[in-house]
C-alpha cells in the first residue's frame, strides 16, 4: 500500500534510497526503513517509526556504506506502527532482507507452520514471513537457486504484493516481484532503481520497465531479467517517462480525490481480501472474533462517528437491524460524549473513524469505555489512537487517504459493516447457510460493479456536472439505505464546491423541504433500492410536479425513472443492502467534477483538515 524504493549502481545508495523514499512521501506512510549490503559484503538496516527525516538524521549519525540497497515506507496493515514492525524484515539468519507493499493474506497459517519448524518470529506483520519462508526453501537443497526458492516462496502466498529482496550472499543482484501492487524498473547507465511508482525514479532515467502481476525481476548493474513465477523468460517492453512529478505522485489523476474515487474498485477488494469465502458462505473477521459471542448477545450496538464515518454508521444502522435483527443506535460522537449517554455493561460501542484520531469520536469511545461497555472500532489507519484503544476492531485496508473529502475510506467502511452484520446474522441463526452463500456470492461481485460505474458513467456526469457547476443549492434524496448515502452525496458536494446541499429521505421532502423546489433547484435522487421502488417514483413525481430539476440514480434500465428524470445515471443493480456502495459513486463523481469546474481546491477545500483532532 506504501512506498518501495531500490538501488544498485556505483552511487551512495542510502542517499538514493533516503531521496526516494522522500519522493514517495506524499502517500503517506507511518514509518520507513532502508537495507544495504555494505563494503564487507554484510547485510545491515536501520528503521523506525516516523517520518523519513528521522531515519536520515540516524543514518548521519550512523551511517550505511554501500552501492545496494532496498528502502520502505510503511503503511501498516498487520502490527502496529512502530520501530520492529517498520521494513525491511529479515530472514532467521539475517542474510535476507524483504520490504513489501501489500497484504498476505496466508500469513497466519504460513508463520504457525514456520514457527512449528522452530523459526523464531519479530515482528507481528504479515510480511515478516515471506523472509523465513524462502530461507528455508533455499537452505533445504543444495541444488535450488536462490530466484527458484523465491519463486517457489511465492507461489505459497496468497495476497497482494509488491517486493524487494536482497541477500548478501549475491551483492550485485536485487529480486523483485509483483502481484496487486505496482512495480517498476528504472534503466540507467550501469545502474539501475526500482519504485513503486515513478516519482523516486525520473530524476535519474526516463526508461522504465513496469512488472505485471505474477512477474518477478532478477537486477544487476548493468543487466536485468523478467520471467514470471513459473520461470517463463519475458521480453518487456521499455516505456519512455515523460509526465511530471506531480503527475506520478497523482497517478496521473489531476486530483487525489479523483484517484481515489478511481481507486475503489481495489479498495474494496482490499477490504474484503482474505475476509470472505464465497464458496462456503463464510466470513471471517479476526480481529472481532474473540469478542463475537458477546455481539451476539448484546441488546444493541450503539454507534458513534462523525461526518462521512457517521453516514457509514447509519448504513450500518439498516445492516445490523436487517441481517442480524441487532437493534442499533447511531449518534454524532460529539453529542454522545456530552450527553449522560445510557451505555454500560453489557452494552457494545462501535466507533467508525478512518483517521482512528478524531477528537469527538476519541471522547465518545472513552466515555463509553468509562462506564463499562465493549468498545470496538472500524479504523482505516492501523496504529492510531482509536486502534489502539479499542477493545477489538476491525481495519479497513483502504489504503492511505489523502484527498480531505473522504471516498474510498467510505465505502470501505460500509462494506466492514455488511461483513460484521453478515457474520453476526449467521451466528445468531437469522441468516442460514444458502442466504449467506447468495450474500456473499453478491459482496465478492462489488469491486467488478463499481469499476463498470467508474468507466461507463464518468463522462456522462461530467456533462452532467457542466450544466449544474453554478447551480445555488442542491437537494439530494434517498430511501432506506441510500438515505444515508443522500446525506453523503450532499456532504461532498458542500465540502468540495462550496455549494450549499441537503440531503432528505424522500418521503420527508413533504413535510418542508418541498417548499425549496422550483425549476432552478436540481434534485439528485438516488433511486436503486428496488423495495421502495414504487414510492420512490411517486416521490420524483412530486419534484417534478414542481418543475426540479431531477438528476436520478437508477438500477440497469428503470423505464418510469427515466421518463421523469431530465439526466440518469444507470449502475448495475445489487442487493438493497449493498446498494450505498455502488450509489456513492456517482454521488463522489459528480460533486468532484462541479468543484473542478467551478476552480475550487479539491484536495485541500478551504476551512477543512483530514483529520479533526480538536473538539
Ligand atoms: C469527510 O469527507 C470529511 N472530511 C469529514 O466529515 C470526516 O469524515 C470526519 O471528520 C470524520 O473523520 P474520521 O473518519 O477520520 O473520524
Ligand atoms: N502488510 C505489510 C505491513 O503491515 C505492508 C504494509 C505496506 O504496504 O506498507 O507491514
Amino acid at each position: 500500500m506504501c512506498g518501495i524504493v531500490g538501488y544498485i549502481g556505483s552511487r551512495d545508495a542510502s542517499t538514493v534510497l533516503i531521496k526516494g523514499l522522500k519522493r514517495l512521501e506524499y502517500r503517506g506512510y507511518d514509518s520507513a526503513g532502508i537495507a544495504l549490503i555494505n563494503g564487507e559484503l554484510e547485510l545491515d538496516y536501520r528503521k523506525g517509526k516516523g517520518k523519513v527525516s528521522n531515519l536520515e538524521r540516524a543514518l548521519r549519525k550512523d551511517s550505511l556504506i554501500g552501492t545496494l540497497g532496498i528502502g520502505h515506507t510503511r503503511w501498516a496493515t498487520h502490527g502496529e506502527p512502530n520501530d520492529i514492525n517498520s521494513h525491511p524484515h529479515l530472514s532467521e539468519s539475517g542474510n535476507i532482507a524483504v520490504v513489501h507493499n501489500g497484504i498476505i493474506e496466508n500469513y497466519n497459517t504460513l508463520k504457525k507452520k514456520l514457527i512449528e519448524r522452530g523459526r523464531v518470529f519479530q515482528s507481528q506483520t504479515d510480511t515478516e514471513v515471506i523472509g523465513h519462508l524462502i530461507e528455508e526453501i533455499y537452505l533445504a537443497s543444495p541444488d535450488i537457486t536462490f530466484e527458484h526458492a523465491i519463486r517457489l516462496a511465492l507461489k505459497q502466498i496468497v495476497g497482494t504484493y509488491g517486493l524487494a529482496i536482497i541477500n548478501k550472499e549475491f551483492p550485485d543482484t536485487i529480486f523483485i516481484a509483483r502481484k496487486g501492487s505496482p512495480l517498476l524498473l528504472g534503466i540507467g547507465e550501469e545502474e539501475m532503481f526500482i519504485a513503486s511508482d515513478a516519482s523516486p525514479v525520473v530524476e535519474y532515467t526516463n526508461k522504465v520497465v513496469y512488472l505485471d502481476d505474477g512477474e518477478i525481476a532478477i537486477v544487476n548493474r548493468n543487466s536485468y531479467k523478467v520471467k514470471t513465477i513459473d520461470d517463463v523468460p519475458l521480453t518487456k517492453e521499455v516505456h519512455e517517462l515523460a509526465i511530471s512529478l506531480d503527475a506520478i505522485e497523482k497517478a496521473g489523476y489531476p486530483h487525489f480525490m479523483l484517484k481515489e474515487i478511481f481507486e475503489q474498485p481495489r479498495s474494496i477488494a482490499d477490504c474484503m481480501r482474505g475476509r470472505i469465502n464465497p464458496e462456503n458462505g463464510t466470513v471471517l473477521l479476526g480481529g472481532i472474533e474473540d469478542v463475537m459471542d458477546e455481539l451476539v448477545n448484546a441488546r444493541r450496538i450503539t454507534i458513534a462517528a462523525c461526518g462521512t464515518s457517521w453516514h457509514s454508521a447509519l448504513v450500518g444502522e439498516y445492516l445490523f437491524e436487517q441481517l442480524a435483527k441487532t437493534p442499533v443506535e447511531v449518534e454524532y460522537a460529539s453529542e454522545f460524549r456530552y450527553r449522560d449517554p445510557l451505555i454500560g455493561k453489557g452494552d457494545v460501542l462501535l466507533v467508525i473513524s478512518q483517521s482512528g484520531e478524531t477528537a469527538d469520536t476519541l471522547a465518545a469511545m472513552r466515555e463509553a469505555r468509562k462506564r463499562g461497555a465493549l468498545v470496538l472500532g472500524i479504523c482505516n489507519v492501523v496504529g492510531s489512537t482509536i486502534a489502539r484503544e479499542t477493545d477489538a476492531g476491525v481495519f479497513t485496508h483502504a489504503g492511505p487517504e489523502i484527498g480531505v473529502a473522504s471516498t474510498k475510506a467510505f465505502t470501505a467502511q460500509v462494506v466492514v459493516l455488511i461483513m460484521m452484520a453478515l457474520e453476526l446474522g449467521q451466528r445468531k441463526g437469522i441468516l442460514n447457510r444458502k442466504k449467506m452463500k447468495e450474500y456473499i456470492r453478491e459482496l465478492s461481485k462489488i469491486p467488478s460493479k463499481v469499476e463498470y460505474i467508474l468507466e461507463h458513467n464518468d463522462q456522462e456526469i461530467r456533462k452532467m456536472a457542466s450544466l449544474f457547476t453554478y447551480a445555488p443549492n442542491f437537494l439530494y434524496l434517498g430511501r432506506s439505505y441510500n438515505f444515508p448515502v443522500a446525506l453523503e452525496g450532499a456532504l461532498k458536494l458542500k465540502e468540495i464546491s462550496y455549494i450549499h446541499a441537503e440531503g432528505y429521505p424522500a418521503a420527508e421532502m413533504k413535510h418542508g423541504p418541498i417548499a425549496l423546489i422550483d425549476e432552478m433547484m436540481p434534485v439528485v435522487v438516488i433511486a436503486a433500492t428496488d423495495h421502495t421502488n414504487d414510492k420512490m417514483i411517486s416521490n420524483i413525481e412530486e419534484v417534478k410536479a414542481r418543475k426540479g430539476r431531477i438528476i436520478s440514480i437508477m438500477n440497469d434500465d428503470n423505464p418510469e425513472v427515466k421518463k421523469l428524470s431530465e439526466f440518469c445515471i444507470s449502475i448495475p443493480s445489487t442487493s438493497d443492502c449493498f446498494s450505498p456502495v455502488l450509489t456513492v459513486i456517482p454521488l463522489q463523481l459528480l460533486s468532484y467534477y462541479i468543484a473542478v469546474n467551478r476552480g475550487c481546491n479539491v484536495d485541500q477545500p478551504r476551512n477543512l483538515a483530514k483529520s479533526v483532532t480538536v473538539e
